[in-house]
């Protein structure tokens, strides 16, 4: 066992496809740069200590806290081991639609994993990290987690391979936060009910997701930003029309749209939480982002080589 060892887990943005991923259509995520840190060490039990939240978890298998139920999960799934100390870096905003969450279970398996002297491939961590992602989301489509521990741009969709997405130019993303906080949880229910009240037209609205993702790959494979900007905002408004928008997240969208992005919408659950928008390159992001006013940062995503 080594002394002390490191673990990673990306946040992350979706493109298009959110929600109705939940419900067997793919969808297309891009892992981000910033995500969770994650030290394990040896120690005289185990703790799980969370930063910047100063707060500190005991594992606990029918405590009040998921984070302590959660936490007793994960490290019961490596049976015999010595106790261990783990110590989480967060640098994501929780409940933005950043996968916060499903980073912090992805960092703390890789950490597990370095100190125990295991070694498994990301694809493997993400996948295992599912069951970490089910004490906060209910019934998660696994989305989050696997593109935590992937990285990169990819198709996702349940009990399927999952795929990258070589893209055929860069782009930049411009994610802004609009303020509030939301429950992934609680937007899952919101659109299930919905989905059964109105079977026929739910029905039709998630084939036309799983239109736009296919448009969304070949727009990313022969590098039509301007073609990905417009499936944006078509899935912006079928997101909207599930009621997940909010009056913030509809003007981000528009001052987005506004400043030159190509396409803007909510990203991850919805109600709150983040948008991102489609930037051609990073100088445009720049004027995006300065636009909006709120939260924001840039990633670029880079050709393939
Ligand atoms: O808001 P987040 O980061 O928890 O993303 C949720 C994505 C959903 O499609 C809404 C739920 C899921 O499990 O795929």
């Amino acid at each position: 066992m080594l002394s002390t060892a490191k673990g990673f887990g990306g946040g992350k943005v979706i493109l298009v496809g959110e929600h109705a991923v939940v419900h067997g259509v793919p969808a297309i995520a891009a892992g981000i740069r910033r995500g969770v840190t994650s030290v394990a060490r040896r120690h005289e039990e185990d703790l799980l200590h969370i930063e910047p939240w100063g707060r500190t978890f005991r594992p606990h298998v029918d405590g009040e806290e998921p984070l302590a139920r959660a936490f007793e999960r994960l490290l019961s799934s490596y049976g015999d081991r010595p106790s261990l100390r783990l110590d989480v870096r967060v640098d994501l905003a929780p409940g933005a639609g950043l996968g916060c969450s499903a980073a912090i279970g992805v960092s703390l398996l890789d950490a597990v994993d370095g100190a125990l002297g295991i070694r498994r491939p990301r694809a493997a961590l993400g996948t295992v990290a599912l069951e970490w992602e089910r004490f906060f989301h209910g019934s998660p489509s696994g989305i989050d987690n696997v593109t935590s521990a992937m990285g990169g741009l990819l198709c996702f969709q349940q009990a399927s391979p999952v795929r990258q997405i070589p893209p055929a130019r860069s782009f930049a993303l411009v994610v802004a936060h609009s303020g509030q906080r939301s429950s992934t949880r609680d937007m899952v229910a919101r659109v299930a009910q919905q989905l059964a009240e109105r079977p026929s037209s739910a029905r039709r609205m998630l084939e036309e997701v799983h239109a736009l993702v296919i448009t969304a790959e070949d727009a990313l494979l022969n590098g039509e930003l301007g073609a990905l900007g417009r499936v944006l905002d078509r899935n912006h408004a079928i997101l909207r029309s599930l009621r997940l928008s909010t009056p913030q997240l509809e003007v981000l969208c528009g001052a987005a749209r506004g400043a030159g992005a190509l396409g803007a919408k909510i990203t991850g659950a919805g109600g709150g939480g983040c948008i991102v928008a489609l930037a051609e390159n990073a100088e445009n992001a720049v004027r995006i982002a300065d636009a909006l006013g709120a939260e924001s940062f840039i990633e670029e995503v880079s050709r393939a080589a």
